[in-house]
């Protein structure tokens, strides 16, 4: 049984317990971070931690727990379940007050829960085979750059998906891509260039998107910042997506519409390559 972190305890997964007024419940009030651990190690922990700081900061919630106690907790969990491969969940919520639309901050205690999961990253069924994406529009809300755990869209772009026969969801709005249901989203133009859509509020600004497109752009890889259409994406060399979980994903069809040939192209393995060289390296 995996030992959990609960408000400052461990405790066994079947004990930890939150109250139901907590407003995470409630009002979905809550931010997360999902960190990677390879070798018992944290990929790009640092730009996690940053931006969990930067979605409590935008929706006024209080971090507590400083850095160190953060990446300690995290170490913890990952030492006593044994996590050699799998993922790192936390997540923060504003805490416990009674049910009302309104809240005030100060008097509250936030709620800090992390979790571990153990799961293969290197070698997958989506590195080795690719993934099927159909499209499926947009209709988040206006703050997607902000991680919180209001996820109940991407859930059922995704559940959209798999009753399709694909694998995931790619979101679309005004005809152009936002990012994946959980992940952001990347073309590779016929001749070389990657392209994926400029941060703004529609989009989460991926911890994995930035690390790559830095290694990318340091190898000599061209990079474009802008928006496409789900047109274009079907029409495109290659596609893949990039996230915490998967590091980077390649899609092999878009709507039915087959890419390089229905297989990982050479453009989106080299960069997976390159993005888990480089990330180990910097790993904690
Ligand atoms: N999801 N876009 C969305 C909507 C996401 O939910 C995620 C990550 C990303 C990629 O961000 P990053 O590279 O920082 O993981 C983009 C995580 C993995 C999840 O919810 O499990």
């Amino acid at each position: 049984m995996r030992t959990v972190y609960v408000n400052g305890a461990y405790v066994p997964e079947n004990e930890a317990r939150v109250s139901v007024f907590d407003r995470g419940f409630l009002f979905a009030d809550g931010i997360y971070e999902v960190a990677a651990v390879i070798g018992g190690k944290l990929i790009d922990f640092p730009a996690h931690l940053n931006r969990l700081h930067r979605s409590a900061d935008e929706l006024g919630l209080r971090v507590d727990a400083s850095n160190e106690e953060l990446l300690a907790i995290h170490r913890e969990l990952i030492s006593r379940n044994g996590i050699s491969e799998g993922v790192v969940y936390m997540q923060m919520t504003r805490g416990v007050a009674d049910r009302d639309f309104a809240y005030d901050t100060d008097s509250m205690e936030p709620t800090l829960v992390l979790f571990t999961q153990s799961r293969p990253l290197l070698e997958t069924s989506t590195s080795k085979n690719g993934m099927s994406i159909v499209s499926v529009e947009d209709i988040r809300w206006g703050r997607c750059d902000i991680k919180t755990v209001q996820l109940l869209y991407p859930s059922m772009a995704k559940m959209e998906a798999r009753s399709r026969g694909a694998d995931d969801a790619w979101l679309v709005r005004d005809g152009m891509v936002t990012e994946g249901s959980s992940s952001n989203a990347f073309i590779v133009t016929g001749n070389g260039i990657i392209v994926t859509r400029p941060l703004s509020n529609a989009i989460l600004p991926g911890i994995t998107r930035s690390a790559l497109m830095s290694y990318a752009a340091a190898t000599g890889t061209r990079i474009a910042e802008r928006t496409f259409s789900i047109e274009e994406a079907k029409d495109a060399a290659e596609a893949f997506v990039t996230s915490a979980s998967v590091f980077v994903g390649p899609v092999i069809s878009i709507d039915g519409v087959e890419l390089s040939g229905g297989k990982p192209g050479p453009v989106t393995m080299g960069l997976r390559k390159t993005y888990i060289t480089e990330s180990l390296k910097r790993a904690n």
